[in-house]
């Protein structure tokens, strides 16, 4: 029974779009039906972020967004939860803000909405549910999860981090790393593929590369979980998220190399180019050893394609730190990079460290390096010209082109001479590359 709609707000990675997909599951159980637009809605969420100043803007300001919602449905129950409400007074200054907020909660304890929600309903008042012991998982209990991709599904393999890299909110609010047991992750991978149409699996993590540190007497590390999943019978693929490259193994790259159902976009953050940087934001390797695992890489997966993470005017960067960041870039041609300026995170320690720039530093710098990367994500498209491109993913039949995507995410538009099947995968050899467009034909 239909019983009202509800519509999530969701900020931040993978992990929260995930938890999302829970909420959504709780909330499908007990009758709520998606709607397209906030205004219809009878629940509202907003799933927040906090990792940079700007990611909390944008939930604050959608948070305000709802007050006219609620004068036209005064029976509208809003909830916020995610990173943001876990850090210290933020849930009690958003409900002194924002009067109308009903339900508070954190990240950590997102399968217990539905309880959170009955207690609302029961009792018509404000529920404050932010847990103080960070450390604490509501994940070990399995939810209804209502997945937002038909073909692409999410596998949580650790919750939380222990890295504590300097400039880093995530371990304050996400706690401890946990990882799941092994045999819960194959069950749930497993079940996914069954189903059929799930023929992207994504495991998750912060660092999945320390999967099982923390289980005891655990034998399983994240190369033999990986190899593991990979010899599944059917027709997927397997991606993860996120590698940090002073746990990546050489295991691991001979995996990725050798097994097919493992995609070869690799998402490596680097953070910085700098030795001096890469020290103060307490990452745990050097500028050398990055290239390093990069070389032994680019000599074992053929069709590697990397992507990164970096913070531009960290604290204390100067000119020739920056410097190192372009080279490095130059260097390695990611396809992709993900840039972003240096926040100040408050509670972490680079928020107390000397020497943090003036946005304008930043900022110009950020010009620099994202024109930079421009040119090398085109240049390295450009050279897939004439390539073949193994386990491209057809997502959709268009009027004049098959909608296809590379491992990397790439839009490849493919030609309409053979029939092609929408949820499977093809090799493609590249034809062209044009208004951000790869081209290809299906072999
Ligand atoms: N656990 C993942 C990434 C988590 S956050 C990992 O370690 O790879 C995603 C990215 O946000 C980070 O890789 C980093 O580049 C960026 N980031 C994190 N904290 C930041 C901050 N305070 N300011 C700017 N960018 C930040
Ligand atoms: Fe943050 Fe570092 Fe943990 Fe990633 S590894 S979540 S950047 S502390
Ligand atoms: Fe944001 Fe939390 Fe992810 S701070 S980036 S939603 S782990």
């Amino acid at each position: 029974m239909q019983i009202g709609n509800y519509y999530i707000f969701t900020y931040g990675c993978q992990m929260n779009v995930h938890e999302s997909e829970k909420l959504a599951g709780i909330l499908e159980e007990r009758g709520y039906v998606h709607c397209e637009k906030p205004e219809d809605a009878d629940v509202l969420v907003y799933n927040t972020c906090c990792i940079r100043e700007g990611a909390e803007q944008r939930a604050v300001g959608n948070i305000g967004n709802a007050k006219p919602i609620k004068k036209k449905n005064p029976n509208l129950i809003v909830a916020v939860c995610g990173c943001m409400t876990q850090q210290k007074n933020v849930a009690n200054n958003l409900k002194k803000k924002f009067p109308f907020i009903n339900i508070v909660f954190g990240a950590n304890n997102v399968e217990f909405f539905g309880e959170y929600l009955d207690l609302f309903l029961k009792q018509r008042k404000y529920q404050n549910k932010i847990l103080e012991d960070k450390n604490y998982q509501s994940n070990t209990r399995s939810v209804n999860i209502v997945r937002d991709d038909k073909y692409s599904a999410y596998v949580n393999i650790t919750y939380g981090c222990n890295n504590f890299c300097t400039y880093c909110i995530v371990p304050y609010v996400r706690g401890r790393e946990i990882s799941r047991p092994a045999e819960e992750i194959y069950k749930e991978v497993k079940d996914l593929i069954e189903i059929g149409h799930y023929k992207i699996i994504t495991l998750l993590g912060q660092n999945v590369n320390s999967y099982g540190n923390d289980l005891k007497d655990n034998k399983v590390t994240f190369p033999k979980l990986l190899e593991h999943i990979a010899n599944f019978d059917g027709d997927f693929e397997i991606r993860f998220m996120s590698s940090h490259p002073k746990d990546l193994s050489d295991e691991l790259i001979d995996v990725i190399a050798r097994n097919k159902k493992i995609s070869k976009a690799i998402h490596l953050p680097v953070q910085s180019g700098s030795n001096n940087v890469l020290k103060l934001m307490n990452r745990n390797y050097t500028r050398e050893k990055y290239l390093d695992i990069i070389k032994k890489m680019k000599e074992k997966i053929p069709n590697l394609s990397l992507s990164t993470d970096i913070i531009v005017g960290f604290v204390g960067e100067t000119e020739q730190d920056f410097q190192d960041t372009v080279n490095l870039i130059k260097e390695v041609k990611f396809s992709n990079a993900y840039i972003f300026m240096y926040s100040k995170r408050k509670g972490t320690v680079a928020e107390k460290m000397e020497g943090h720039l003036p946005l304008e530093v930043k900022r110009e710098r950020i010009h620099k390096l994202l024109e930079i990367q421009k040119e090398i994500t085109n240049n390295h498209f450009v050279n897939l010209i004439g390539t073949i491109q193994e386990n491209v993913f057809v997502e959709d039949e268009k009027q004049t082109f098959y909608l296809g995507k590379t491992q990397c995410g790439k839009v490849v538009k493919i030609k309409k001479d053979k029939q092609l099947d929408s949820g499977s995968f093809y090799s493609v050899k590249i034809t062209d590359y044009s208004g951000g467009n790869l081209y290809g034909e299906a072999l």
